[in-house]
């Protein structure tokens, strides 16, 4: 039988379920082995073993929207469990794929599509693409795909969500940090943790939170709690910045770990110096690490003339109709707007 025969027969017994929080340590192991497979054939560098940060990811997009966090499982090898021990039977299935969309008011994204190198070509990809897909009802559909990766960019666009901007991944230490610019005067940052100060759901969170939230459907179409929320628990520490009126025009976060972003600012021109503002009140453990977007061209300009530098081959940002405004907004990661 050829590769692909076997591959194709295999592929028949596959099961499509959602995840069992026990997997999500498998479905990272995928991630990281279908990754490697093509980025090392590619003469680049591995992606390091570094899981705890992927898990605690996969694990925040399962408690958000569990019903799209689906695995395809293969059976348990014959005589390897059988013996009526459901327990162990569901323990001997292995994990071979796994796709994770998230739903973020009027936005649909795709997190996470991965399968196995060995059952790859053989249709496992848009089997599961087609259970965690939205009908169309208007809701935007997006993902982010490597741009040296065409069967990804090929499965996404061929449902529409196609190509629009790289997504520049840029890492350092800004050598010369004046290159972001001052912010400009009258914006005044404030802790997030200053604005919440008090009891837990009082009126300073809330207040922070409708502030946030505004920004975000403003600026990324959709507002996104629960994924602030993760961030905080990342260690991702976040600063408001008002305006002379004391009106919110932008927020940004920075952490230890050196990960900057998201960024959201109602002037364009604030993005830079929002940049600039965390890398002065932050100290990274080693480098920053930030996403940019193209359309963010002035805030790339200002990174690179800090002294940041591009990793890898940029990512591109995929959608099907139009939903953010990404020269406003710099997102957390490709994995989660
Ligand atoms: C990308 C990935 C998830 C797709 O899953 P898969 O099971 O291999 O894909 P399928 O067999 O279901 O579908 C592949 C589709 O890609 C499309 N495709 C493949 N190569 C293509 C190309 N060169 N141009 C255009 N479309 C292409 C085809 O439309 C094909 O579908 P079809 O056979 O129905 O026409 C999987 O290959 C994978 O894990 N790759 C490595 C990791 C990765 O790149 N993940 C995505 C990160 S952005």
């Amino acid at each position: 039988m050829s590769v692909a025969a076997r591959a194709a027969a295999r592929v028949d017994e596959l099961t499509y379920r959602p995840v069992r929080t026990d997997e999500i340590e498998a479905c990272a192991g995928i991630w990281w082995t279908a990754i490697n497979d093509y980025v090392v054939r590619l003469g680049q560098d591995e992606i390091p073993p570094e899981m705890n940060p992927i898990i605690r990811l996969f694990t925040h997009l399962q408690s958000t929207d569990p019903e799209r966090f689906i695995v395809a499982t293969q059976p348990a090898a014959a005589g390897a469990a059988g013996d009526g021990d459901a327990d162990a039977d569901a323990a001997a299935e292995r994990v071979v794929a796994f796709a994770s969309a998230i739903s973020r008011e009027r936005l649909w994204y795709l997190s996470m599509l991965f399968v196995l190198p060995e059952l790859q070509g053989a249709g496992v990809g848009r089997q599961l693409l087609a259970r965690v897909l939205p009908g169309d009802d208007g809701t935007a559909r997006a993902t982010a795909t490597d741009s040296a990766q065409p069967v990804s960019n090929g499965i996404y666009a061929s449902y529409g969500i196609a190509p629009r901007m790289p997504l520049l991944n840029l890492s350092g230490l800004p050598d010369r940090p004046e290159a972001f610019g001052a912010l400009p005067s009258g914006i005044v940052p404030v802790a997030f943790d200053t604005i919440a100060a008090g009891p837990p759901g009082g009126p300073g969170h809330r207040k922070l939170v409708a502030a946030v939230d505004a920004l975000d459907r403003e600026l990324l179409g959709a507002g996104h709690p629960m994924d602030h929320r993760f961030l905080r628990t990342e260690r991702r520490w976040g600063w408001l910045y008002h305006g002379p009126d004391g009106t919110p025009l932008g927020y940004g976060y920075a952490g230890e770990a050196g990960r900057l972003g998201p960024v959201a600012a109602r002037d364009e021109a604030l993005v830079a110096p929002i940049l600039g503002h965390l890398v002065s009140v932050v100290v990274p453990r080693g480098a920053f690490a930030t996403w940019i977007g193209g359309a963010a061209d002035r805030a790339l300009v200002a990174a690179l003339g800090a002294g940041f530098r591009l990793d890898r081959f940029p990512v591109l940002l995929c959608w099907d109709r139009p939903f953010a405004d990404f020269s406003r907004y710099l997102p957390i990661s490709p994995g989660l707007l």
